[in-house]
């Protein structure tokens, strides 16, 4: 997942290709670089860390050009090095790229015997002498179609060219790209994010197309290297306060505006006065759908974990769960009245993508529910339900995942209404329900200090569990995932009552175990296996929602107790104290919370 930019322009382009970088670090930030072409000569500067240490660089302060590259970089072949930092560069050709390319060490063999000579370990540099090696023979065009065709694998590729000082060639396959239009200048960009700030007028390449960018026109061409034509996209031009404002991280921001990621979310999906859900236009008629799968990746997929329960609970539907890059090499049955649905906060995920475009390709009934919806998952499903959570910036997802599980809630709902599976009285008391949502996450962010007690423990041990039955099993899962992105501490989450099939051997004298046991179903099952860690040893987070019953256990550590509501509805008062439990880990050990090491926001890669 690395971050590409271009500019063709009528003036000095590289300050502004080093601001677009910085816009772009979200997604990879190991090592950074900018080419660009002046007085007949391909100029590199590169750097390993942030776009901050190429910027201080003396020889990009005053680098000269009006056409140039430049690329983030999250490391898959090579070390996180300036060597390995993009662009890679012959004498005639310089090249940017996100992916991987999977036969690069054939090509390799085959180029060094043409006497090319490489400097890195990266893979990317196959395609520079490639390039190289064929326009030797061929023109441009030809050159370009001809190294694509030898590639296997995936790609977003920047290239300029010696010899041709007016122009940028993008290329794609697997990895987004767009191109920007500018005023006398345009622009390649890995994603819409990437060019916002100079334009609304975006087009995005589909796989095996490649353009040519002039800085008066764009020229595209799909893989034989035929002309085509491509549509202009108008994007919504309000350019969303990207800072963090009064907050230390982005993702401390992020956390906080969950009550107004909800308020859009309601706001967008209930019919308030009807108290009813405004989901329209499905293009599907319920018998025409028996089952669903959930389909995504990280946290994203315990959003799909999440929403398993509530399909099972509010519909007659048969609901299945999957991880992108287990479904994507399974041996699956499709069956034409299954609904899959991928859920995405980039839409660029690779595995997610790949998945749908399995599904796709066997004519299957296809769903998203992104928050980016210019992304490739939204544009290659048959039908989409945005999140309107905002951008979000924290590499470790917050507000995305409340945004995320609020959809797949409301989706549920209305697919049971549409079934005939919910009764018209309890939908509405539901709809009720929620609407009061907001104002409990509100109050819940409010417990802070006693979670900032607790994080040094959790920091301080070899390892921790989080554990959880039922609708608080995946929020277990997703704490876990929290606290091991952003303080690289073990932490594993599980489900409750599988603990005494094995991991109790794991639990020993002081050991932190955060036990999820809301006062729902699953309550007494839970505190029973609580009592079973805690009679080991463990030092037990309780987190539950206020009561009057009294919490009938001793030797309880800590407990915390969120606000209470429907049953259905407490995981997502239930994930706010996890969040903030990483955070603080995470801010006590003085760790780049928003960027975590070898992370990056978007995984476009495999
Ligand atoms: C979540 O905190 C992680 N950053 C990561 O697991 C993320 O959820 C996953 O990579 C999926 O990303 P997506 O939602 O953009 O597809």
């Amino acid at each position: 997942m690395c971050g590409i930019i271009g500019i063709n322009s009528s003036k000095p382009v590289s300050a502004t290709i080093i601001n677009s970088l910085k816009k772009l670090e979200y997604r990879g930030y190991d090592s950074a670089g900018i080419a660009t072409l002046s007085s007949g000569l391909i100029n590199e500067v590169k750097s390993e860390g942030r776009v901050d240490n190429l910027e201080k660089n003396s020889s990009v302060l005053n680098m000269e050009g009006t056409i140039g590259i430049g690329h983030v970089r999250w490391a898959t072949h090579g070390l996180p090095n300036s060597i390995n930092a993009h662009p890679h560069s012959s004498q005639n050709v310089s090249v940017v790229h996100n992916g991987i390319i999977e036969n690069s060490t054939l090509l390799k063999k085959f180029l060094v015997g043409r006497g090319h000579k490489f400097k890195s370990q990266t893979d990317t540099e196959v395609i520079v002498h490639l390039i190289t090696e064929n326009l030797k023979t061929e023109n441009i065009v030809n050159s370009i179609k001809k190294t694509l065709k030898a590639l296997h694998g995936s790609f977003a590729l920047g290239i300029i060219f010696k010899d041709e000082p007016d122009l940028i060639v993008g290329a794609r396959r697997g990895s987004p790209l767009a191109v920007g239009y500018g005023p006398n200048e345009n622009y390649l960009g890995s994603d819409s994010y990437a060019l916002k700030s100079m334009t609304n007028k975006i087009t995005y390449l589909n796989d095996g197309e490649f353009c040519v960018i002039k800085k008066d026109h764009i020229e595209f061409f799909n893989e034989d290297g035929t002309k085509i034509n491509k549509k202009v996209l108008e994007l919504s031009s309000e350019e969303e306060k990207y800072d963090k404002g009064d907050y230390k991280h982005f993702m401390a921001k992020e956390i906080e505006e969950q009550p107004v990621t909800l308020k859009n979310g309601i706001k967008e999906y209930i019919d308030n006065a009807n108290n009813d859900i405004n989901i329209y236009n499905i293009p599907w008629e319920k018998n025409e759908i028996s089952s669903i799968t959930l389909i995504g990746c990280g946290t994203a997929y315990h959003s799909c974990l999440m929403a398993k329960y509530w399909f099972e609970e509010l519909t007659s539907l048969d609901v299945n769960v999957d991880i992108a890059s287990e479904f994507r090499y399974r041996k699956n049955r499709f069956k034409k009245d299954s609904l899959y649905i991928f859920v995405s906060q980039s839409g660029e995920t690779a595995d997610t993508y790949a998945a749908l475009d399995l599904c796709n390709k066997n004519g299957m009934k296809t769903c998203a529910v992104v928050n980016v919806i210019e992304s490739s998952i939204a544009r290659d499903s048959e039908f989409v339900l945005p999140i309107h959570c905002g951008t979000e910036i924290g590499v470790a997802s917050t507000k995305a995942f409340l945004g995320q599980i609020l959809i797949l809630y409301i989706l549920a709902l209305k697919l049971g209404q549409l079934r005939g599976d919910l009764e018209k009285k309890v939908l509405s008391e539901k709809i009720k329900s929620l609407k009061e949502l907001p104002k409990l996450v509100e109050k819940t962010l409010s417990i802070d200090s006693k979670i900032q007690n607790v994080s040094t423990t959790f920091n301080e041990a070899k390892g921790s569990m989080f554990l959880g039955r039922g609708f608080s099993y995946p929020i277990a899962l997703e704490g876990a995932l929290k606290l091991k992105e952003l303080s690289y501490v073990h932490a594993e989450g599980y489900p409750a009552g599988e603990m005494k099939h094995g991991p109790l051997a794991l639990i020993e004298e002081g050991m932190p175990v955060v036990v999820l046991a809301p006062r729902d179903n699953y309550y007494k099952k839970t505190i029973s296996n609580m009592q079973e860690v805690i009679a080991r040893g463990a030092k037990v987070l309780l987190i539950t929602n206020k009561s009057s019953d009294e919490i009938v256990s001793e030797n309880i550590w800590q407990t915390i107790e969120v606000e209470s509501t429907n049953q259905d509805l407490l995981p997502f008062l239930l994930t706010i104290p996890l969040q903030k439990l990483a955070y603080y880990s995470a801010l006590k050990k003085g760790f780049d919370i928003d960027k975590p090491r070898n992370l990056a926001k978007s995984v476009t890669v495999e």
